[in-house]
């Protein structure tokens, strides 16, 4: 089983041709009001890839909109409590790249509760369970250790890049999930060269020039597919909660980057984070027009 504690927001997500420069007023060509958030993202990846993840986290008390929303993507929603506070929100621009800019608001996401860390461990009993965290909630340093001392493994997400957090956690975790500049981050913080830190497991997500994955001193690497992108947002969220399912289930390596690879470069082809993600059947499909 996977436990993601992890960000609920709503994406307000704007077109544009090109970003705006300082100082710069922009039309956008389109706005869109989304389900996002790197932690929910993630649990739909796990899910659409055929786990059922128990998301952990928070949503303003009156906000029925987004928990509709996140009832549609076969998550176990039952811990996802209700906060005084607003649920997150992130303004995105899209430019006609498909790249993005992203400011969020972290609103409930902050105000997880340390109840909700021991409720959700009761509902499990034994067996080999991943929790996974990124940098869009609080309570992470209980979250890793509580999880520590129950014995499950630890994916952190070191997303969006917060120095502290991520010198509190790096001892701590099984798996550290980042792209390019926050492993160079990581790497910096640590005083070390980025093929010098020191985790047991990290996977390191190149856009397009693949991904690599380096797991108890062996190295792996996938390429990336080649497809035109409309929209990258979640990209990341997408390799990492598809990689998930299968790595927690001890499945074949070289398969679940191929997998994981598969589901995130068709997801930048659709517009959105996590409406974008696509189902296991779709991502099959891909793969086998790519032998073809
Ligand atoms: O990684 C993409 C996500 O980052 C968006 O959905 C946005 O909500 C922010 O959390």
């Amino acid at each position: 089983m996977i436990f993601n504690f992890g960000s609920i927001n709503v994406d307000h997500v704007y077109r544009v041709a090109e970003m705006p420069a300082p100082g710069e007023t922009l039309v956008a060509s389109s706005y869109q009001k989304l389900l996002g958030g790197k932690g929910i993202n993630q649990s739909i990846a796990i899910a659409r890839a055929g786990q059922v993840p128990v998301h952990v986290g928070a949503v303003g008390g009156d906000d029925h909109w987004t928990m509709e929303q996140v009832k549609n993507f076969g998550i176990d929603t039952s811990h996802i409590a209700q906060s005084a506070d607003p649920t997150g929100h992130a303004v995105i621009y899209v430019d006609d790249a498909g790249e993005n800019q992203i400011v969020i608001f972290g609103g409930a996401n902050q105000d997880l509760k340390p109840v909700q860390i021991e409720k959700a461990f009761k509902a499990c009993h034994g067996g080999d369970h991943w929790v996974l965290v990124q940098n869009e909630t609080n309570l992470l340093a209980d979250i890793v250790d509580q999880s520590k001392a129950a014995g499950f493994k630890v994916a952190y997400s070191a997303a969006p890049f917060v120095a502290d957090t991520a010198a509190e956690l790096i001892d701590k975790i099984d798996l550290l999930a980042v792209n390019e500049v926050e492993a160079e981050a990581t790497a910096r913080l640590l005083g070390v060269e980025v093929s010098e830190i020191a985790v047991p497991e990290i996977l390191i997500t190149k856009g397009s020039k693949g991904v690599e994955f380096h797991s108890h001193g062996e190295r792996h690497h996938h390429p990336a597919f080649q497809v035109d992108a409309v929209d990258t947002t979640g990209a990341g969220d997408t390799f990492l909660g598809s990689f998930l399912a299968g790595h927690s289930q001890a499945a074949e390596i070289g398969q679940s980057l191929r997998y994981a690879s598969a589901a995130s470069a068709l997801q930048v082809t659709r517009p959105g984070a996590a409406v974008a993600i696509p189902a296991r059947e779709d991502v099959e499909t891909f793969l086998k027009q790519q032998e073809a």
